[in-house]
């Protein structure tokens, strides 16, 4: 039974607060952080900071550390945290909002997932098995990861408007194989961005990519084509790219020269631009993948570009792990993925059913981290046990970073022939 539950406010891979919970049971202690993002919307879960300017710049969640450790603490203890639905409904009753602002969804989830763990260990399972346990998942699955080579967007301080550019390398045989192609191409644009702009341009953004200063997408992709070609690996990796399109919408059209300094004229692009250009570059380059297309509320033109049928539409911005948006984009076939940020929901639970709700319309599965990550590598066991098939984590590059790939790494190694890669089966792996 869980004994006692202790949080504290930590920081971040931005050096920002989040919270982190110890949660006791009779077989030890058990760990859990969460992330944050730099995009928040209005559908999602809370993020409950305390807003005192004078301390963290208003970021400090001392408020959320306190609610786990006098009202969540007192609701829980006792509990057996083998069973996640009873936990995670029993906080999400203490709450009594819609979106967990009462609590903070950061408290609710660094416990969730912290009973989630203790319950692996009671089980004597490792944290995949008890995650496929209880969402009733039969296939263990090592995701295809799409690793963020070049970042822009709100995530870099280049003038890239577009958040990432990744490579997906579905050509390998093992997930080992895919972090190796994944570094090994990292490194290669490292030296090509060297040669061509020098060593200054190599710095990295928020998730681990290289933030070189280009302006446009095409100049990114060209960079990837390169260093993808010196691999030697061709087409054995894809690419994604993230637009993340709502940063740089005003009104209906889109600036993305919005990073640019000094612009001589305005060369704004309309959503049917933005369809012409998708078109263009995905004949071009072997780009398999797009993230929120067109802005959060343009459920039109994503539907569009979708029913063009050219490559996997991922909602993000658009979905925002929301159940209800989500059963909106299956009723209007708006797209066929879904980002999965499980601190957008608040509970593991929660995350359990939108996997479910997605996998049952058919569509994808991308598990992903924030920008604002920590050490925690739950969603690694996390994406295996719920067989995702896909897995955003950023940067083969920088520690919370890798603590997500380096898990899948041992996930792999342990399962060994039972370990399957969702490879060229990536866009539903089950
Ligand atoms: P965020 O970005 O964590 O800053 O929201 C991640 C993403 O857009 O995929
Ligand atoms: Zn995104």
């Amino acid at each position: 039974v869980i004994t006692k539950i202790k949080a504290r406010q930590i920081l971040d891979s931005r050096g920002i607060p989040t919270v982190e919970v110890d949660l006791f049971t009779n077989k030890g202690m058990f760990r859990a952080s969460v992330p944050s993002g730099d995009t928040t919307g209005m559908y999602e879960a809370v993020d409950l900071r305390d807003g005192d300017k004078g301390k963290f710049l208003g970021n400090s969640v001392t408020r959320a550390v306190k609610n786990i450790n006098e009202k969540i603490s007192e609701a829980l203890i006792g509990m057996d945290p083998t069973l996640q639905s009873q936990i995670d409904h029993a906080m999400i009753d203490l709450d009594k909002t819609e979106k967990k602002g009462e609590l903070g969804a950061n408290a609710i989830l660094a416990v969730s997932i912290a009973a989630c763990k203790a319950g692996a260990a009671e089980k004597e399972v490792p944290l995949y098995k008890h995650i496929a346990d209880i969402s009733g998942e039969t296939n263990l699955t090592l995701p295809v990861p799409a690793f963020t080579l070049i970042s822009g967007g709100k995530h870099a301080g280049n003038h890239l408007a577009i958040q990432e550019i990744m490579i997906l390398p579905i050509g390998a045989s093992r997930f080992e194989e895919a972090l190796q192609m994944g570094s090994e191409t990292y490194h290669h644009l490292k030296a090509v961005i060297t040669e061509k702009y020098g060593a200054h341009e190599c710095n990295v953004g928020e998730d681990g990519g290289f933030a070189p200063n280009i302006s446009s997408l095409k100049e990114g992709l060209d960079l990837l084509k390169e260093a993808i070609g010196r691999t030697g690996y061709n087409d054995r990796i894809k690419i994604a790219i993230d637009v993340a399109a709502s940063d740089f919408c005003i009104g209906t059209k889109y600036d993305l020269e919005k990073k640019v300094p000094n612009k001589s004229e305005q060369n704004f692009k309309s959503a049917e631009d933005m369809i012409e250009m998708y078109k263009e570059l995905c004949s071009e380059y072997p780009i398999v993948s797009i993230e929120d297309p067109f802005d959060k509320e343009d459920w039109e033109h994503v539907k569009h570009f979708y029913s063009l049928g050219i490559c996997q539409v991922v909602g993000d911005d658009l979905l925002m792990s929301n159940p209800k948006r989500i059963q909106r984009a299956i009723q209007e076939s708006t797209c066929n993925a879904v980002l999965l940020k499980v601190n957008q929901i608040g509970t593991v639970t929660e995350a359990i059913e939108v996997v479910r709700q997605a996998k049952e319309a058919n569509m994808g599965v991308v598990t992903s981290h924030r920008c604002g990550e920590t050490e925690d590598s739950f969603i690694s066991d996390l994406s295996v046990g719920l067989a995702t098939g896909q897995i955003k984590a950023g940067a083969p590059c920088r520690g919370e970073r890798l603590a997500k790939y380096n898990q899948l790494l041992r996930i792999e190694e342990e399962l060994g022939d039972q370990a399957a890669y969702a490879g060229q089966d990536w866009k539903v792996s089950s």
